[in-house]
């Protein structure tokens, strides 16, 4: 199989780089060789590299910036996802692609099904939906992953970022009404090699690991684990205070309903999601013994 990976320096690209190279032939070019901003540059890319298999983790995921720059997001949310599933559909390959919780308008407090009507609060949201919607009517093959709260020992991260204050701050002041699943990188990339490994039927679905939690209480488990680790930090989760997503105003819009059932991918994969919490565990350790 000759498979392209785009976004190979991003969080879930780096593992994914990993974890696909028993499936085939890797290309993977960085922006420096493929700037995918530049549409004809990524049509003679395609041309020339014929893949049967694209995996796309390059995106614009700079949410409040996507505010101001909405057009390099539109480009590298909703423009190159189409071009790819045009390829796609032409060329009889398959496309992998990855899109975001953020999709969902974040009412109430039942987990988002697949099925259930998006409604995106920010440009960032809007443009990952743009990118699902023209996958969706390219009629090519195609699987879409939605997942939430991505993070890893690499990239820049809310886990990485709490480790870092926690040594410094006495007290840190965090969301707690934002509600979702904090999701691994290499959880991602081990679950989408398996669903190409296991010719996954086309469609949408969720990936995220089981189990809820807000910003508050990831931030909570963060300390409380790198504690028990034996790393040094300034304070501990009995400092992390609440605050709400009101008193913390941002230029995008942030759902506080992020819960997303997982029952589809399982069922179809027979599989059971770790919990966030043990996902964390593994994902801390590996930061920490860098
Ligand atoms: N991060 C989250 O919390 C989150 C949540 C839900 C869904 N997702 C989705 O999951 C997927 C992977 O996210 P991630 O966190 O792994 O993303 P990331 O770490 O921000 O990586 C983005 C990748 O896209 C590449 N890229 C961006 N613009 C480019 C351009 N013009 N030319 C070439 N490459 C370009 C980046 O390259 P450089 O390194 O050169 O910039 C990087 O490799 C995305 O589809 C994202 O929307 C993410």
């Amino acid at each position: 199989m000759r498979i392209l990976l785009l976004g190979k320096t991003g969080q879930v690209g780096f593992e994914l780089h990993r974890t696909l190279s028993p499936l085939g032939t890797i290309t993977a070019p960085g922006r420096e060789q493929l700037d995918l901003t530049n549409e004809q540059a990524v049509t003679n890319y395609l041309a020339q590299t014929q893949p049967n298999l694209i995996v796309n983790t390059a995106a614009y995921t700079a949410v409040d910036a996507a505010e101001e720059n909405q057009q390099a997001a539109q480009r590298l949310n909703a423009g190159l996802p189409k071009q790819l599933a045009e390829y796609a559909k032409a060329n009889n390959a398959r496309l992998v692609h990855f899109s975001s919780d953020y999709v969902y308008p974040g009412t109430g407090s039942e987990p988002w099904q697949e099925t259930s009507p998006s409604g995106p609060l920010s440009v960032y949201g809007q443009t990952k939906l743009e990118g699902d919607q023209a996958i969706e009517q390219s009629g090519a093959d195609h699987l879409i992953f939605r997942t939430s709260w991505v993070y890893s020992a690499r990239g820049n991260n809310f886990m990485k970022t709490m480790l870092r204050l926690a040594k410094s701050k006495p007290e840190l002041n965090i969301v707690a009404d934002q509600v979702g699943s904090p999701t691994p990188a290499r959880l991602i990339a081990q679950v989408t090699t398996l669903a190409i490994h296991s010719q996954l039927k086309t469609g949408l679905y969720h990936l995220a690991p089981r189990g809820e939690t807000s910003w508050h209480g990831f931030a909570q488990e963060i300390f409380r684990q790198a504690q028990q680790a034996g790393e040094r930090l300034a304070m501990g989760p009995e400092n992390a205070l609440t605050i709400s997503t009101s008193d913390y105003p941002t230029p995008a819009k942030r759902p506080l309903n992020s819960r997303m059932a997982l029952n589809k991918l399982g069922r179809a994969l027979n599989i059971q999601l770790p919990d966030w919490q043990s996902q964390l565990a593994l994902t801390l350790n590996e930061y920490l013994e860098k």
